[in-house]
């Protein structure tokens, strides 16, 4: 029996791909459309309740160019070839630290959750961290969230919280949990093959 691949799944299974920067400028109203609906959802995701399609518009547009410029890795998830999920690793880093990645913006539309979509973009974000020679990777996420749990569950291990760190939509005040989880064993910072040079999934 032949073994699907990810090129050959059926669309009813999440499948996680790789944006190009074209791919991420085509894709901004899908992201935009799961961002705002994560903010409307009063999760504190880096802005304010009155984020509006355009504010979400120029902001995938800045990861869109980040990632032109091999400082960002954006994955989506799609079911049914619509994008419900997406994860960024932030890889433009200070050159004392080539062997790290920043986790950011996890944030699956509430229409797509409940189906594994997150734990697939974590997943495959660390893949994409270990194939850039990244093997720690850092995040922070709102203190009390249901992402905190999920954190813990995937394996992360909590370093602190910061109290009154950032606002909810809102306005309110809210906590942030910083996370940490290395990848590998090995503490020798490897040269990380150029992102340009990997083929797409
Ligand atoms: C947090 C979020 C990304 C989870 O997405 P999801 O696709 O529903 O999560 P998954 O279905 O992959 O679930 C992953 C794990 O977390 C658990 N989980 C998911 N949502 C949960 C919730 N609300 N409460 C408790 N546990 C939850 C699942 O049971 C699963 O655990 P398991 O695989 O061991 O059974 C989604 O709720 C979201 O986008 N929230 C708003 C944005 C946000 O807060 N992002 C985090 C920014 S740091």
């Amino acid at each position: 029996m032949t073994m699907p691949t990810k090129d050959t799944l059926p669309d009813t299974l999440p499948a996680i791909r790789r944006l190009t920067g074209e791919d991420a400028r085509a894709a901004i109203p899908a992201l935009s459309a799961i961002l705002i609906d994560c903010i409307a959802d009063g999760a504190s995701v880096g802005f304010l309740q009155s984020f509006g399609d355009k504010d979400a518009a120029t902001y995938w547009a800045g990861v869109a160019d980040a990632v032109t410029s091999l400082h960002t890795v954006l994955l989506v998830a799609k079911c049914d070839g619509e994008i419900l999920g997406t994860v960024q690793l932030g890889i433009g880093l200070p050159p004392n630290q080539p062997h790290r990645a920043d986790l950011k913006k996890l944030l699956v539309h509430r229409r797509g959750r409940r189906r594994g979509l997150a734990r697939l973009l974590m997943t495959a974000a660390e893949d994409e961290a270990l194939a850039l020679g990244r093997h720690l990777l850092v995040l922070d996420t709102a203190t009390g969230s249901p992402a905190e749990a999920i954190y813990a569950r995937l394996g992360w291990t909590r370093a602190g919280v910061i109290p009154d760190y950032a606002l909810f939509p809102d306005g309110s005040f809210c906590g942030s949990t910083f996370f940490y989880k290395p990848l590998a064993a090995s503490r020798t910072p490897l040269a990380a093959p150029p992102l340009a040079a990997r083929p797409l999934v």
